[in-house]
């Protein structure tokens, strides 16, 4: 099977352009990576993939010229050379010791790939994407999105000079995300249907030869998201001599899953890595829109899309994952998984990561909030070592970050009365403690205190003195 982790390397076909062509993962047919505009095959329409006679490994990584870090680094496993670029990538793989000690596993590392140009991991997609659109001459870019795409392609169209038209799902997208695509130019249609209609359409307009899709389904756009992973096993290797066991992410059109399983396979056919070594995948969507999740959880090999899909992650709310058959092999190959999460356990982990100082939007959340959900369950190990990828940055969704938040406290233009209100702090009487995981009640009715502490996200009782 071509998408099996330890599929052979193949030589390059009669269409191939400098060692890459497409090819289908349902059929197999192969088509010249640039001499036409396709998004899926021709004979079956199945997805496409990059393919490669010389997959990267990593001695051949930031070989010889700059730059030294982001997506471009890896230009030995991408179709060319350089592409748009804003920079995208380098993002941090922070330490979170705290979060790692009471999630209890021995390593827990935050890839924060908010931490890009227009803060989402989307601008590795587009630099190669629209880098492609480029070379292409196409007069106009296109995507569905529940926000953070369009921002991205507006950023990379603009710095292409080339016309964005972005769809949106009405009502249900960060205004964060518009004040982007809008300040960098596209031209934005709010659509009355959610991100799988406003795709749906999308593809219409592309297939009609008005537009030039840029949207996940689009093969180049996962070339530069795979980056991510050679990013993690890179640095995470540096750190600790050892690959992660297992990387958990957001899930929403299932893009970034394909994206890293298809890094993580051309380094296993280079030699680069032992297929025992490949991180297992564990994609975490919301618990109102999770078709991957249930695909997973009754052993299918297919999806069944979800006409009605709600969560507060907005960015993951997808009723139709279009990836899912790169990704599902992916979850499945790597020994990973896919669950869903509540709205409340996301709010939960998006709060517990900003008090360790890293921003995130509630979609990113997701990943944490997986992790707790499958280590509570047994299903982790306290051996495990596990990165997490936060895919979009705080600042993109402020009414939820707000929300998830405290409000501010008003008081009046006085030294004096401010350091009497803040006082307040260590004052006896009823305290209430709060940490994402835990409230807890303190009382000092007399000499004696008396203490309470409960889980957030059920209440349960846990401890009393
Ligand atoms: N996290 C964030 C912050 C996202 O914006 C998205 C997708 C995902 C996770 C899911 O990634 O689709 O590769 O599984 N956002 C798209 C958009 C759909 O339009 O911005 P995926």
């Amino acid at each position: 099977m071509s998408l099996d982790l330890a599929a052979p390397t193949q030589n390059a076909p009669g269409v191939a352009t400098d060692g890459a062509w497409l090819e289908c993962i349902a059929c197999g047919e192969q088509f010249s990576p640039f001499a036409a505009i396709r998004y899926t095959c021709d004979t079956c329409d199945g997805l496409l993939e990059v393919r490669y006679a010389d997959p990267p490994s990593f001695a051949d990584f930031g070989a010889g010229e700059a730059p030294d870090r982001g997506v471009w680094r890896y230009r030995s496993g991408l179709p060319f050379d350089e592409g748009v670029s804003l920079p995208e990538g380098g993002t941090p793989l922070h330490h979170v010791p705290q979060i790692e000690e009471a999630v209890g596993i021995e390593t827990l590392r935050i890839k924060h790939e908010g931490m890009n140009p227009t803060g989402s991991f989307k601008d590795r997609g587009m630099t190669v994407g629209v880098g492609v659109a480029d070379e292409l001459g196409v007069d106009r870019l296109a995507c569905a999105s529940t926000g953070n795409t369009s921002a991205a392609l507006a950023a990379y169209g603009g710095r292409a000079g080339i016309q964005t038209l972005v769809l949106l799902p009405q009502g249900k997208v960060a205004a964060g995300k518009i004040a982007q695509a809008s300040l960098h130019g596209a031209r934005i249609l709010e659509v009355d249907g959610n991100f799988d209609t406003c795709l749906d359409i999308v593809q219409d307009l592309a297939a009609r030869g008005e537009v030039y899709l840029l949207n996940s389904l689009n093969p180049f756009r996962l070339e530069g998201q795979k980056t991510i992973g050679f990013e993690v096993l890179e640095e995470f290797h540096a750190d600790h001599g050892t690959y992660p066991d297992r990387i958990c992410l957001p899930v929403g059109n299932a893009g970034n899953t394909a994206a890293l399983y298809k890094g993580f396979r051309e380094l296993v056919q280079s030699g680069s890595l032992d297929p025992s070594d490949v991180p297992k995948l564990t994609g975490v969507q919301a618990d109102g829109a999770a078709p991957m999740a249930e695909a997973v959880a009754e052993g299918r090999d297919e999806i069944r899309r979800w006409e009605t899909v709600e969560t507060r992650a907005t960015a993951i709310r997808i009723g139709n994952p279009v990836n899912a058959p790169k990704a599902l092999p992916g979850i499945r190959n790597t020994g990973g998984t896919a669950i869903a999460v509540s709205d409340s356990e996301i709010t939960a982990a998006q709060r517990h990561l900003a008090s360790e100082g890293v921003g995130v939007e509630p979609a990113s959340a997701a990943s944490l909030a997986g992790l707790k959900k499958l280590r509570r369950a047994g299903d982790i190990d306290d051996d495990e070592q596990v990165v997490c990828l936060t895919t979009g940055h705080l600042l993109k969704d402020t009414e939820a970050a707000y929300k998830t938040g405290g409000d501010p406290e008003p008081v009046p233009d006085d030294t004096d009365t401010i350091l009497d209100h803040i006082s307040s702090w260590s004052r006896f009487g009823p305290w209430c403690l709060l940490t994402p995981e835990k409230v807890g009640f303190c009382y000092f009715p007399s000499v004696s205190a008396s203490i309470a502490v409960f889980e957030c996200d059920s209440l349960r009782l846990l401890s009393r003195r």
